[in-house]
């Protein structure tokens, strides 16, 4: 008999261009494409295995037990696995991450991609990457980007088909390093899937929408010729978009706390003397900064003189979810 369980592991990733607003919310149809990198050396672990002892799928994340909506959001993903390989059996979900969860890196994205990884392979089914993105879309829109390796491009698509991930770069295309500068916020964050709900009611939303494009088309060659400089300009701009749209929801999203804004404002001034240095902010506190590899220990070392500022977490780029 097959053991139905494989185990797969898959890292976070940094958005440049940001997914922020769903076309669809149930199939997590985006209304822009998007665009990231891995993020190397943090990762999630997760081994599905289905059993016919089992009468409900179980989740276990970093030793705990877990039930309610997130528990849901597994078994839905698992459901479309099950009817993919006509499986019946439940199945037990064993996540492990080796980055502190209550940081501020999501962990949705790695968590999705492993599980959709892991999910696949358990039921006997050998799906391409893109299918396994677009599963992985299902769980967490972001989560398809941590499917391909390197440098990867979300399309948004026509629908549920082409709307998935690919790499536009291998990790060692460009030597980038993110130093995730964290800053402790006093108040739990409103969630992004709440919020790309919330994104429609700003007016600024459709403006974002219609000029994502250029963004994406910017980006995607500031990579692919490691202009630095293009890069530095774009992804700050995209970021300073969405938090415009983030703030102008009704009601209003603000993630920043006072840190928030001294790093931004530190980093741009960091680049006008001539440093490398640009900043990308998700929906939460922390600032992402990302760097040339060489200068990540002296960035890293500036960040934390901030007053307001953590832990500073590093990573390169890294490479795409694998089976262990
Ligand atoms: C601000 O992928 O976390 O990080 O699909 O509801 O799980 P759900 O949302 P999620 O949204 C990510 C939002 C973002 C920008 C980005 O990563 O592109």
């Amino acid at each position: 008999m097959t053991t139905h369980t494989a185990t797969a592991q898959s890292s976070p990733n940094i958005a440049f261009i940001k997914y922020w607003g769903n076309r669809d919310n149930a199939l997590r149809l985006p209304v822009n494409g998007s665009i990231s990198m891995n993020l190397e050396g943090l990762y999630t672990r997760t081994t599905v295995s289905f059993q016919p002892s089992l009468g409900m799928d179980e989740l276990i994340i970093n030793g705990h037990e877990v039930t309610g909506k997130s528990l849901e959001r597994v078994s839905a993903l698992l459901d479309v696995v099950r009817q993919g390989a006509g499986l019946g059996l439940r199945a037990e979900v064993v996540s492990d991450n080796n980055f502190p969860t209550g940081a501020g890196i999501a962990s949705s994205a790695a968590a999705f991609a492993a599980l959709a990884l892991a999910a696949t392979k358990a039921a006997g089914l050998d799906w391409p990457e893109s299918a396994i993105s677009r599963l992985a879309r299902l769980g967490s829109g972001s989560a398809s980007r941590s499917i391909p390796s390197g440098f990867v491009e979300w399309q948004m698509g026509s629908g549920d088909e082409d709307s998935f991930a690919v790499s536009i770069a291998p990790p060692e295309h460009w030597a980038l390093a993110d130093c995730v500068a964290i800053v402790s916020a006093g108040h739990k964050t409103t969630g992004s899937t709440e919020g790309h709900a919330l994104a429609p009611t700003s007016p600024l939303q459709a403006a974002r929408v219609a000029d994502a494009p250029r963004r994406l088309e910017i980006c995607r060659q500031a990579i692919l010729t490691r202009d630095f400089e293009a890069f530095a300009n774009i992804i700050e701009h995209d970021s300073d978009m969405m938090h415009a749209v983030m703030m102008t929801s009704q009601p209003a999203l603000f993630y920043w706390q006072p840190a928030t804004l001294a790093v931004m404002q530190a980093v741009r001034e960091w680049r006008k003397s001539g440093r490398q240095v640009a900043y990308t902010i998700d929906a939460g506190p922390n600032v992402h900064v990302l760097c040339p590899q060489a200068a990540r220990e002296a960035v890293a070392a500036l960040l934390g003189q901030i007053p307001g500022v953590g832990q500073v977490l590093t990573a390169t780029a890294g490479g795409p979810a694998r089976i262990l």
